[in-house]
């Protein structure tokens, strides 16, 4: 354990319930959440709308939205959880990954009030957090399962052994798929994020309509820069050729670059499970919300005899009760950070 001082209120060997605030401030959504023993009792998350109008996240916008909206936010998940603050016996926040300005709000914000409260700090890594979004509540994958995750940041097939043992086993050597599907959204005219509304336009099209070249990379790795160009140069061609090309084809386009992706990446997680002998799987992160993954990993599950574990949509996105989780986890094996800690913009599970 670092650098806790004893004079910390520890309670970890009474009978008390355990009652943590957990803070999530790594990208775009500012989010709190209050954890009591294993039991999420709330989990509060404001969106900042900001940067839609900018097609993408403004580092220094979503900074100075987090600072603005983390009091209220915490204070709405204390009064929901129906907490004082008197009652809290760790205060647990996003070190890592993400934007450093973002990420430095709710660490600055948790040191102050672990410090106000004299109770200690529990850092928590972000990906890591996605995967234990599985523990929040049943049905809870076993060990040692797989987990694909997919998000706006990363794209990696983790291997996990136990709540806070995980090994990446791939990874994308460039793009994350969740920034594939908001480029190609821009491309279209649709508003950031627009990987929602790709899974929306999707849903009634025809997903070999159009063929979209992908890099196949060595082992359990993805590349998805990419088809991005290719996509951009599709675009380009066929409107120059029909103008209304894009809103006469909507669907077709949304349904063939999505399957495309979702080839790609169950692809490499059956390679992943070939590789194992591991059939617990679990998808997590932000792109694990698409309905065209989540069908098609149901269904190769059934085939393949595998048992498939998908989180309820709240929990795909950032939010504050995954990184809760990982608190409770680590508080159990009294796993405190120091009051000197800083955010860490890159940082390995
Ligand atoms: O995990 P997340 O909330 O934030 C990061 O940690 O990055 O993931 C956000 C990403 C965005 O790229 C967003 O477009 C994507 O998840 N996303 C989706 C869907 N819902 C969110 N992508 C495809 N289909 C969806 N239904
Ligand atoms: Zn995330």
């Amino acid at each position: 354990m670092p650098d806790v001082s004893n004079t910390l209120k520890l309670t970890t060997h009474n009978s008390q319930l355990t009652t943590i605030l957990a803070i999530e401030s790594s990208c775009d959504d500012t989010s709190a959440s209050v954890i009591q023993d294993s039991k999420i009792l709330s989990n509060i998350v404001a969106s900042q709308e900001i940067h839609a109008k900018y097609g993408g996240i403004v580092p220094e916008l979503a900074s100075r939205a987090h600072q603005q909206n983390v009091v209220a936010v915490v204070d709405v998940a204390l009064r929901e959880a129906n907490i004082q603050k008197n009652q809290l016996n760790a205060i647990a926040f996003t070190r890592g990954p993400g934007l450093l300005g973002s990420l430095l709000v709710g660490v600055s914000f948790a040191k102050a009030m672990a410090l106000g409260l004299n109770i200690p700090l529990i850092e928590v890594n972000h990906m890591q957090a996605h995967i234990l979004a599985h523990f929040i509540d049943d049905p809870k994958p076993k060990f040692p399962f797989l987990c694909l995750t997919v998000s706006g940041g990363h794209t990696q097939i983790v291997l996990v052994e136990d709540f806070l043992v995980m090994h990446v086993l791939g990874e994308t050597q460039d793009d994350a798929v969740g920034e594939a599907f908001d480029k190609a959204a821009k491309m279209l005219g649709l508003p950031y994020p627009g990987g929602a509304l790709i899974d929306k336009y999707a849903k009634t099209g025809n997903p070999n309509a159009f063929l979209f070249p992908l890099v196949d990379m060595p082992e359990l790795n993805f590349s998805f820069s990419g088809i991005k160009t290719s996509f951009l140069n599709f675009i380009n061609k066929e409107t120059m050729k029909n103008a209304n090309f894009i809103e006469q084809n909507i669907n077709d386009i949304c349904a063939s670059f999505q399957f495309t992706l979702i080839k790609n990446l169950l692809y490499k997680l059956k390679k992943a499970i070939q590789q194992t002998g591991i059939k617990e799987i679990a998808i997590a992160g932000g792109v694990s919300a698409n309905s065209g993954l989540r069908e098609t990993l149901i269904l190769l599950g059934e085939k393949h005899s595998w048992n498939i574990y998908i989180p309820q949509f709240q929990y795909c996105t950032d939010n504050a009760a995954m990184i809760a989780m990982v608190a409770h986890y680590k508080f159990l094996q009294n796993d405190f950070s120091s009051q000197n800690i800083s955010p860490m913009a890159r940082w390995e599970i």
